[in-house]
This record gives C-alpha cells, sequence and structure tokens, in this order.
C-alpha cells in the first residue's frame, strides 16, 4: 500500500490542531555483504520505497505526545525521564537519548507517525523509525548533525534501547540511500560510494515469507560474539586484525584447533562473505548480472548452512528461484530468521514465477507469502 502523506498532514490535525512538518525514512534491502557489517566489511545496501512517514511538530514543552497511527496506540513521555516501555518507545527514546548525550538542546514534539514497512519483513523498519525521528529532530531543533552522526544515534538507540548489538548498515542506508542507486559501504572506514542498480529487463521482486524474525532474540548477539571470538584467537597469532575483515581464510586455518567447530564456520563465513561482496561489486560495475546473482546464491546458502540464520521458508523461495533462469541471483536479506527473499528477475516472468512460487509455498507451508516489486530510494528527507 502506498503511503499517502496527506493523509498523515490531517491525522495529526485532528489531534494536535495545527500544521505538522512531514519527514519520510525508507526501509533497506541488502542486495549482498550480509553480517559482515559489525567485522568491518563491505555491504550493498539500499534505501527502498517503502517507509515510515512522521507528521511532527514542536509543542514548547519538554513532553512528547507521539501517536502510533498503524497500532492505533498513544504515547506521552517527559523528555527528563526515559522510562522503556513498549518496543516502538524505545527506540524513539534511545534516539532522544542520543541527543541529549551530545548535549544537543531537544525539546518536546508531539508526533504521529507510520507507514508501509512490515515489522518482521527484514527491510529494517525500526531504522526507519529511528533515523526518520533522528532527522526530524535535527532539523526541527537546527542541531547541525550530519547524516553520519545520525546513524550513528539511530544504532545507539537500537544497542541500548532495543538490545541488539547491530551493525550500521540499516540506518546508513535509510539516511543515505539514492533513487536507483545501490551503495557500497566501507563499514570500518564509513564512506560509501554509488553505483547504479537500473536495468530495462531485470527487476526486484521480494518475497515476503510471514516468518517474523526477532531479531531481540539472543540468535544476533550469539553470531556477533561468535565473530569476536575469532577475532581475539586471530589476533594473539596475528596482531594486525583488529576485525575479520582483516583475516583471510589462510590465517582462519592456522588458529582452527584454538577454535570451537562453532566460531570456525562462522567466521569462515564472514571472511567469504566479505569477499563476495567485493566480487558482486565488481561484476555489477561490468553490468554483469549473472555473475552478480550467482553471488547473491552462495552468499544465501553461506547464511543458511554455515552463519545457520535462515529458515526452512526462505531457503525454499531460494531454491524455487534458482530452478528458473529467469531468476539471476536470489537471496534472504537482512539479519535473517525469516523476513523477506530479494529476486532479481526478469520483468517478463514475474507473474508465472509468482504463481509457481506461491502454490508451492501454500503446498509446503500452508500459509501466503507477500509479493511486491521495489524501486531503489532517496534517503530520509523532508517531503515539502
Ligand atoms: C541486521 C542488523 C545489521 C546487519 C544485518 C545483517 O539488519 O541491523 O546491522 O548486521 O542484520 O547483515
Amino acid at each position: 500500500m502506498p503511503i499517502t502523506t496527506n493523509a498523515y498532514t490531517k491525522y495529526f490535525q485532528e489531534r494536535f490542531g495545527r500544521e505538522p512538518l512531514l519527514f519520510l525514512a525508507p526501509g533497506r534491502i541488502n542486495l549482498i555483504g550480509e553480517h559482515v557489517d559489525y567485522n568491518d566489511g563491505f555491504v550493498m545496501p539500499a534505501a527502498v520505497d517503502r517507509h515510515m512517514i512522521f507528521a511532527i511538530a514542536p509543542n514548547d514543552n519538554d513532553r512528547c505526545n507521539i501517536y502510533a497511527q498503524d497500532f492505533k496506540e498513544g504515547v506521552t513521555f517527559s523528555l527528563n525521564e526515559l522510562n522503556p516501555g513498549e518496543t516502538w518507545v524505545n527506540y524513539l527514546m534511545g534516539v532522544i537519548e542520543g541527543f541529549a548525550q551530545r548535549g544537543l538542546p531537544v525539546k518536546g514534539v508531539d508526533c504521529v507517525f507510520g507507514g508501509n514497512i512490515l515489522a518482521g519483513s527484514g527491510l529494517s523498519s525500526s531504522a526507519a523509525l529511528c533515523c526518520g525521528f533522528g532527522f526530524a529532530l535535527n532539523e526541527i531543533f537546527g542541531c547541525g548533525l550530519s547524516r553520519l552522526e545520525l546513524a550513528k544515534i539511530a544504532q545507539f538507540s537500537e544497542h541500548q534501547f532495543a538490545g541488539v548489538n547491530c551493525g550500521i548498515m540499516d540506518q546508513y542506508a535509510s539516511l543515505f540511500g539514492k533513487e536507483g542507486y545501490v551503495l557500497m559501504l566501507d563499514c570500518r572506514a564509513l564512506t560509501h560510494g554509488y553505483l547504479p542498480f537500473k536495468f530495462d529487463e531485470v527487476e526486484i521482486l521480494l518475497i515476503d515469507t510471514k516468518v517474523k524474525h526477532s531479531l531481540g532474540a539472543s540468535a544476533y548477539n550469539n553470531r556477533r560474539q561468535s565473530c569476536e571470538e575469532g577475532v581475539h584467537v586471530l589476533k594473539n597469532k596475528f596482531p594486525k586484525i583488529q576485525a575479520l575483515r582483516d583475516a583471510d581464510l589462510k590465517s582462519l586455518e592456522s588458529v582452527r584447533a584454538e577454535l570451537s567447530e562453532e566460531t570456525f564456520v562462522k567466521c569462515k563465513f564472514v571472511i567469504n562473505e566479505i569477499d563476495r561482496t567485493k566480487r558482486a561489486a565488481k561484476f555489477l560495475k561490468e553490468d554483469n548480472l549473472k555473475g552478480f546473482g550467482q553471488m547473491m546464491y552462495e552468499s544465501h546458502w553461506g547464511l543458511s548452512k554455515e552463519y545457520d540464520v535462515s529458515c526452512p521458508e526462505s531457503d525454499l523461495l531460494v531454491t524455487l528461484a534458482s530452478e528458473t533462469s529467469d531468476v539471476l541471483g536470489a537471496r534472504q536479506t537482512g539479519g535473517g530468521f525469516g523476513g523477506c527473499t530479494i529476486n532479481l528477475i526478469r520483468k517478463a516472468a514475474v507473474k508465472s514465477f509468482s504463481e509457481k512460487v506461491r502454490q508451492k509455498y501454500v503446498a509446503t507451508f500452508e500459509k501466503e507469502p507477500d509479493f511486491y516489486s521495489i524501486n531503489l530510494a532517496s534517503g530520509v528527507h523532508i517531503e515539502k
């Protein structure tokens, strides 16, 4: 469902009796480079045309009155008393705390927000929530923060107030996205380039498994811990290795006896995934979508068999995709355990492929997947 910005102006006017400013914050997909952002690696995300929208205005006191349109739920809290409560409020409080820690003068706001990024679909609605809210506060109160600083605040919120020890990819993509482009983000330098991603005959089809991932669950943090354990051991032998980005398969193999099998396999996946992402970028620059797609498939099976963050539903979708030459590449996107698969598919085949997948998916799992084609969109912005 497209977002109607006018509707949000109206919701705000009805609730607060004045005019709001409107801000849009996109969700993101990740083409390749999964679970490598917290290993200082390279990732290739893009902002997509699914958004969180904020109708918001300052209210001249120290209270925030926030209404979540999609949940039909309102919360009021004082800026001086940030007591985490329901999940979505935590994210916003975390952002405010991030401003406060920088000594920035945020005051109270009235806000109605909502959107069309389904929570749990792997498109990072939480990053869009934090980035959009932070961007709005920055504009309204003239704090002068850069997009990178805002990404860091949004990440901080996720760490502190939601308990997910995430990397910075999602926040970065939501803030720095560019229409028609993917980002090649260096997660160590925190710099990026843009690669055009527009093809006449191929589109990006998302298939939502409808399996809601729960990143808060310790699984994500456990994976991160395995990587840190690996680095700890590698560092003893190779002091220059500060993150898995600095390791290669040879160095990893040389310390294998000191690692648990679990840690070894997880680190191996990450080292390979960083390499795949660089190769994928090269294929993309050469307009070689077949080569690019191959990297996506390899990434998926690494996530499934080695990193262990897939699920039977995502695996079936990727298997079905790999059975037709019309899908050049497919993989589960995001943190994992469900959510969406991304499919690079020939436009002419979208209908027949979707129908075939629907039938098999329903027959296997007795539930309907969702299909939607997406476009690559611009990062967080004010809607004029
Ligand atoms: C989640 C995290 C990101 C990243 C991905 C996996 O989306 O928020 O930082 O680690 O998982 O690539």
